[in-house]
């Protein structure tokens, strides 16, 4: 089981689509372990997207993320990272798979609605950054995991 982070932004907060993005995962057997909203500080902001420090569209980057409110997101699955990121579709909604939440919701690679870790060590990274341990709750098994444990499956 993989836990990922994952961030409804601020267009997608503000389009009022909270609860069509988290349907998406949830539908898809993901598990929600933890959720929060909360305006991102340009500190938070910084530490969460170092890796880009220095691209063409960092300032523009920071500058939406810390817009307004992101709904944060610690979410639990089989190959939770791989799949998640699948789910939400490549960064150009243009590219991104039809059916995926940025190809259905958005056609700008700024307003593209949701973020989602791209691997293990990015997930552990930003799990921290927004959640201490105290604030996932996965002391409960969703239907996909009842099911699979009727069937004595992991
Ligand atoms: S890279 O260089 O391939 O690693 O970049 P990429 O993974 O495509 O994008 C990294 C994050 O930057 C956002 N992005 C942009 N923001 C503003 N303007 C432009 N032009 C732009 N291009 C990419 C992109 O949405 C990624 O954010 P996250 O939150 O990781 O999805």
């Amino acid at each position: 089981m993989e836990r990922t982070f994952v961030a409804i932004k601020p267009d997608g907060v503000k389009r009022g689509l909270i609860g069509k993005i988290v349907q998406r995962f949830e539908d898809k057997s993901y598990k929600i372990v933890a959720m929060k909203m909360m305006n991102v500080t340009p500190e938070i902001a910084a530490k969460h997207y170092e890796e880009h420090f220095g691209k063409p569209f960092y300032d523009k980057l920071i500058a939406f993320i810390t817009m307004g409110p992101i709904v944060a997101m610690a979410v639990e699955g089989k190959n939770a990272i791989k799949g998640v990121r699948h789910l939400v579709g490549k960064t150009n909604p243009d590219e991104a798979d039809d059916g995926s939440i940025r190809a259905d919701f958005s056609s700008y690679s700024t307003t593209n609605l949701v973020h989602a870790s791209d691997s293990p060590e990015s997930a552990e990274r930003e799990l921290n950054l927004y959640f201490s341990e105290k604030e996932i709750c996965n002391n409960y098994k969703n239907m996909f995991e009842l099911v699979l444990d009727e069937l004595g499956e992991e």
